[in-house]
């Protein structure tokens, strides 16, 4: 997988669509059409003090002059959200990378059955809108803590009104997803994002169900970070770009390491669920512990999440 370049958009519109959620259209700052990018993709941010952070794109899939994407505002975050919140609006220029997509929209479903809680409607935004225009089976529960928290409900009832159901906690209590999943078909695909105790429970009621398959945006990581972060033996890290060998240590990780060499290696989450830090490998067997790549990804070993996999071959050369 080929790593984007960064590039400077600008912000024409900024809209508040929920409480503590601004939405921001953004286009090329030299008018050139943006990359082409397909529903469940995200763009990453640079935003205040070179943090990164993961938008998933949600306006118009076939708008080549802009994207569009919705910031929840997180006080208690490390700076990213409330620096778009508050010191970006019309005309700033934010710095953007991608569009990536490792949620994809795989076709071949009969029926589809999306799951959103909170802010983590954005993607799923976009696939209810490409799949009610190209007129395929769907459905969608949307959780919240209130209405008034969660973005894009009047868009989405107009959509398709018979395809959508909202579900504010404060009204009616949390998504049952037993009860929403257990029934579904073995023809039907399930899409998941929200926070991660939602993610959990739409795993445990598909295990129980027929569904075809479930696929999982993670905003947080799914395995204790200490798992994430154990020691390991040491290797050897060839940078084959920059041409120096690198020891890492049974205690740290190869983007702490590698940072030595290539200071502004890119990474955002650090706990393996962004994929910021994707990098390929030239030779070696990375040991994945990741949660971006799908088992197959893994199984290819031609690129590998730097903040958390290991190598279960003494050298590892890194496209770095
Ligand atoms: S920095 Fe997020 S996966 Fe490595």
């Amino acid at each position: 997988m080929q790593t984007p370049e960064w590039q400077d958009l600008r912000v024409t519109q900024v809209n508040r669509v929920a409480h503590d959620v601004v939405e921001l259209r953004l286009v090329s700052a030299t008018s050139a059409p943006l990359p082409a990018w397909s529903p469940g993709a995200h763009v990453e941010v640079e935003t205040a003090g070179g943090q990164i952070r993961h938008y998933s794109l949600c306006g118009p899939a076939d708008d080549a002059e802009s994207y569009t994407i919705a910031v929840l505002r997180e006080p208690e975050g490390r700076g990213g959200s409330e620096h778009l919140h508050t010191a970006v609006d019309v005309d700033s220029i934010v710095r953007v990378r991608g569009p990536r997509n490792h949620f994809e929209l795989v076709p071949g479903a009969t029926d589809y059955v999306l799951v959103a809680g909170g802010i983590g409607i954005t993607p799923l935004k976009a696939m209810a809108e490409h799949l009610q225009a190209t007129g395929q089976s769907w459905r969608l529960h949307y959780g919240g803590r209130s209405l008034s928290s969660m973005a894009y409900v009047d868009d989405l009832v107009s959509l398709a009104p018979a395809s959508v159901q909202v579900h504010p906690e404060d009204e009616v209590g949390r998504l049952d997803l037993a009860a929403i999943l257990s029934p579904v078909g073995p023809t039907t695909s399930v899409y998941c994002c929200g926070p991660s105790g939602l993610l959990d429970a739409a795993t445990a009621a598909v295990a129980d169900s027929a569904a075809h398959d479930l696929h999982l945006e993670r905003f947080t990581s799914s395995a204790p970070v200490a798992v994430l972060h154990e020691t390991g033996d040491s290797f050897t890290v060839e940078l084959a770009v920059s041409g120096v060998e690198i020891e890492i240590a049974p205690d740290q990780s190869i983007l702490q390491a590698v940072r030595s060499a290539v200071p502004d290696a890119p990474s955002s989450c650090e706990d393996g669920y962004c994929g910021t830090c994707e990098t390929r490998v030239l030779s070696g067997t990375p040991e994945h512990r990741d949660t971006v790549l799908t088992a197959s990804e893994q199984a290819r070993n031609d690129t590998m999440m730097i903040c958390v996999g290991r190598s279960l071959s003494p050298r590892l050369v890194l496209d770095l």
